[in-house]
């Protein structure tokens, strides 16, 4: 069994020799002798590359990726996990930051409880942080609770984002394009199945150099999760369904069709354009199902959005008939209350137990 540790670094020469040192013997105190440990520096000016380019010839199970003109801790460590080829992969900081004793931890309770994820988690009990000013405090906690709102597999730990983790070989990091901060959150959402389990630590204070997050990291942030969360995406795939339920009505009276038709023709339109990028983007992770999936899930798709649709054409075809308003701004009415219909449902009969 191998193990790999992925470590990004950006300016951490005060550090690292001592850091791969404390790795190496903290792993051959536990038996675990087969190993490689990968640093991925982006030409730090402060020659971090360098020293771990020294460390390396002195040792072979220490390995370098330096990277010239990309810069990036996501993608740093995404370059790393692609590059290792243990069984089982940790990642972690170069600045101390996470004690390198937690590392046997993390591959004990991997194999004992035959996790795929195991998660280094500040916010476990037992565990916690040292040192952070209230502002980090702050901004790491609304960090949590933002993605503990909008993305339903971040909840498996109490840490989804700790830059702390391990995986274990076969686990999907394919996906994860390490844009932003938080790649263990890409790996959650990547992996629905898998099985998550938490080892909490005390996150200590730095001790050399410093910390490089910053205003952009947080924006970057927000994007990621945005990008990442579902619901957000089911609002972007409903909002870019309006113009196509327009479109094709406009297009069909243009032709002289009915409005009933032209409505109907519209309404459908849009609800399979919904479908098509629900099934290739919002839901991309959850339903990987072959073809016969395929065909249950249209039919149930265009069942739980029927009341929706049905509203929409009944505030349509009234208006039409009632006000004579023109029929393309009856159905832009209608569709809103097809929202709202929508919603309640989901709200009133699916959904309707708060989460614990
Ligand atoms: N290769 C590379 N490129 N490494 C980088 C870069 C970069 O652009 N930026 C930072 N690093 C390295 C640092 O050298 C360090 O080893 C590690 O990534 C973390 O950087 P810090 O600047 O110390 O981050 P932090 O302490 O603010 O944030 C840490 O804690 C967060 C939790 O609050 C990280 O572990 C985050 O991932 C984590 O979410
Ligand atoms: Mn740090």
């Amino acid at each position: 069994m191998k193990i790999s540790i992925v470590i990004p670094t950006f300016n951490e020469a005060d550090s690292i020799s001592r850091l791969i040192s404390d790795i190496r013997r903290n792993l051959e105190l536990n038996g675990y002798n087969n190993f490689e440990i990968i640093i991925v520096d982006d030409n730090s000016p402060d020659g971090t590359w360098m020293i771990v380019d020294e460390e390396s010839r002195r040792d072979s199970r220490v390995k370098l990726i330096r990277r010239i003109n990309i810069r990036g801790l996501g993608s740093a460590i995404v370059d790393g996990m692609r590059a290792s080829t243990g069984d089982y992969i940790i990642v972690m900081d170069a600045d101390y930051q996470h004690p390198p004793e937690v590392i046997p931890e993390l591959i004990e309770r991997a194999i004992s409880i035959g996790a795929d994820i195991v998660v280094a988690s500040r916010y476990s009990r037992g565990g916690g942080v040292r040192g952070w000013s209230l502002l980090r405090k702050i901004i790491s906690y609304g960090a949590l609770i933002i993605a503990y709102i909008l993305i339903a597999e971040s909840r498996r730990t109490r840490d989804p984002i700790s830059g702390f983790f391990l995986v274990k070989r076969g686990v999907d990091i394919g996906c994860v394009k390490g844009k932003g901060y938080k790649v263990l959150l890409e790996i959650l959402v990547a992996n629905p199945n898998a099985k998550v389990i938490d080892v909490p630590y005390v996150f200590r204070e730095r001790l050399y150099g410093e910390s490089k997050l910053g205003l952009k990291d947080i924006i970057d942030y927000i994007i990621q999760v945005l990008e990442l969360s579902r619901i957000s995406k089911f609002a972007v795939v409903g909002a870019s369904g309006i113009p196509v339920n327009l479109g094709v009505m406009a297009l069909m009276l243009a032709l002289g069709s009915p409005v009933d038709i032209a409505s109907l023709a519209g309404i459908e339109s849009s609800i399979a354009w919904n479908y098509l990028w629900h099934e290739v983007w919002t839901f991309k992770y959850m339903f990987r199902g072959g073809v016969k999936g395929v065909a249950s899930r249209f039919v149930g798709y265009h069942v739980s959005v029927i009341l929706g649709a049905a509203t929409q054409y009944a505030v349509m075809r009234i208006l039409y008939t009632i006000l004579s308003l023109n029929p393309l701004i009856g159905q832009l009415l209608g569709i809103i209350a097809g929202f709202i219909v929508n919603y309640t449902i989901a709200r009133r009969i699916v959904w309707i137990k708060p989460r614990l």
